[in-house]
């Protein structure tokens, strides 16, 4: 696991830039998308490359992790509007470009079946882009999911639905009960973990993420589990780490040639 510390600016470019690099080689890259703030602004850097220095995303295709249960297909805060406003409109990809876990599906088991397959027919996910919930979920893999698991129904804990729902004017009743959600075996079956966290409130889970033992208590330590995961964090998110001294040493001594 490498631990890159960085103000977020520099973080959102790291990965940005990685991205970018993996698109020229590899056109048609399978990109994993993740919801919540913490992304925005590697969405933002693609997006005004897309723009302003002609990177394409014609070939390329995006798998987003997780989708609510039940919010109509028009509601602003469904998984799927969320990744069209941020980032798919902006990279010019059609709607058939993107897909994701169909939390409108009668048969929501069925849909999950149907998301897995569909992730293996597109060749896996190249790199996949993850944020943290403070209590360590990735995804909305919540703790007490199984390190094995793969896209399933998910209750979402009271301390995620407290947490998001500052994205519903801020009432707890709107915020769904339900998620479908890549499980975390389907997360680490991508070839790159990219996960980006800031802020201090995410210190214990990055610290639990970086340093704790593998638990399902903790969902994204299975992270460490990973032959390729990327953590990006600044000060404040790795204020806990026991080690921040030696991943800030290893980083400012990186040799030139190695990306991300
Ligand atoms: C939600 C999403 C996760 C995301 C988490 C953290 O629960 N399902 O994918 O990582 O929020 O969000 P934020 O990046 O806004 O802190």
């Amino acid at each position: 696991m490498e631990v890159v510390i960085a103000p977020a600016e520099e973080l959102a470019l790291l990965a940005a830039d990685h991205i970018d690099k993996l698109l020229r080689r590899k056109p048609d890259a399978v990109l994993g998308l993740a919801t919540g703030s913490s992304p925005l602004k590697v969405y933002d850097e693609l997006a005004r490359r897309h723009t302003e220095e002609g990177l394409s995303f014609a070939q390329a295709r995006g798998f987003m992790l997780d989708e609510y249960v039940g919010l109509p297909a028009d509601h602003p805060e469904r998984y799927r509007n969320v990744i069209e406003k941020e980032i798919a409109s902006r990279v010019g990809w059609a709607p058939e470009q993107v897909q994701g876990p169909d939390g409108l599906a009668e048969d929501l088991e069925e849909a999950c079946v149907r998301y897995e397959q569909a992730i293996v027919d597109a060749g896996g996910v190249d790199v996949q882009i993850l944020g943290i919930g403070t209590d360590g979920h990735i995804a909305f893999n919540e703790p007490g999911s199984s390190l094995a698991s793969r896209t399933r129904i998910k209750t979402l804990t009271a301390q995620t639905r407290e947490d998001n729902a500052r994205f519903f004017d801020g009432d707890l009743d709107k915020v769904p009960v339900h998620c479908l959600t890549q499980g975390l075996g389907t997360i680490m079956s991508a070839r790159h973990l990219v996960l980006l966290a800031t802020g201090k409130q995410k210190a214990e889970a990055v610290h639990q993420l970086v340093e704790g033992p593998v638990s399902a208590m903790w969902p994204a330590t299975i992270m460490q589990m990973h032959q390729h995961a990327t953590v990006l964090i600044d000060d404040a998110a790795a204020s806990r780490l026991q080690l921040a001294d030696y991943y800030r040493q290893t980083y400012a001594t990186k040799p030139a040639w190695q990306g991300l």
